[in-house]
């Protein structure tokens, strides 16, 4: 599979990259295509040193449009304010069959702690925006709100972890379940079709309050039964 991830210099990016270059070839974007280049050389030294001779993906970098041709999956690592210059400057570039993902969070602070965007300024979920900017609808995915950057690209350890999904279209849906289960330790939770990903998104503010407060480390979430 070919994956693209659009903002890959950034945390999410790198960990995404490293743990789907073991069996997929993963494209690094930015902004600017060298930094771009200069990380996934850097993600590829990391990856090898841990995997060596059986990883069989491979990890390249290019400009953020370009990176979506012949992609099969786009991931949007970007911040939630650049939703719409970025999807604007994608739409020309991604085709209507390539999946794309967002793990986007909506995160906001206040004096009382960080807080969720869209209910505090009466603004779009991150995933409407992407549905809005990005269409058609069915092939956006969102996922990955809850996990921690630090905990994604520490590739040998196991997550231990939950992560919330929504869409649409289940074909997309468990393609995206499928790379989730790649990743060592993570299940996937079905939350429902799209317009539930508010709920999802707004799980990290109330994690990243609970991890201040309460001196926890880079905390996820897990449903026990
Ligand atoms: N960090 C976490 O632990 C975590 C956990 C769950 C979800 N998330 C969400 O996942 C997404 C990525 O997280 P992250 O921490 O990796 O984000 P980040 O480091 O803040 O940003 C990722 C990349 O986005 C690009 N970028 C920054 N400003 C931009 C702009 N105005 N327009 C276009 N691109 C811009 C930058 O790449 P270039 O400068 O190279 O273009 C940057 O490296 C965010 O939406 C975040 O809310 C993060």
């Amino acid at each position: 599979m070919r994956i693209g991830i659009v903002g890959g210099t950034g945390g999410m990016g790198e960990g995404f990259a490293l743990r789907w270059c073991f069996k997929h070839d993963v494209v690094i974007g930015s902004r600017d295509t060298q930094k771009a280049k200069a990380a996934a050389e850097n993600y590829i030294k990391i990856a090898r040193s841990s995997y060596g001779s059986s990883m069989i993906g491979s990890i390249s970098g290019n400009d953020n449009f370009s990176l979506a041709e012949g992609a099969d999956v786009v991931v949007l690592s970007i911040p939630y304010e650049s939703i719409d210059d970025t999807c604007k400057g994608l739409s020309s570039h991604i085709s209507t069959t390539c999946i794309v993902v967002s793990p986007i969070v909506p995160l906001g602070k206040s004096d009382a702690g960080f807080d969720y965007i869209p209910m505090v300024q009466e603004k779009k979920p991150a995933a409407e925006m992407v549905a809005e900017g990005l269409g058609p609808r069915s092939r956006i995915v969102s996922a990955f709100h809850s996990i921690s950057e630090v905990k994604l690209k520490d590739i040998k350890s196991s997550l231990d972890a939950d992560t919330f999904v929504c869409g649409d279209d289940m074909g997309c849906v468990s393609a995206v379940n499928s790379l989730i289960s790649e990743i060592n330790g993570l299940r996937s939770i079905y939350l429902g079709p799209l317009a539930m990903s508010y709920q999802a998104e707004a799980l990290t503010p109330m994690l990243l309050n609970a991890s201040r407060k309460n001196k926890i480390k880079n905390p996820g979430i897990k449903l026990v039964y």
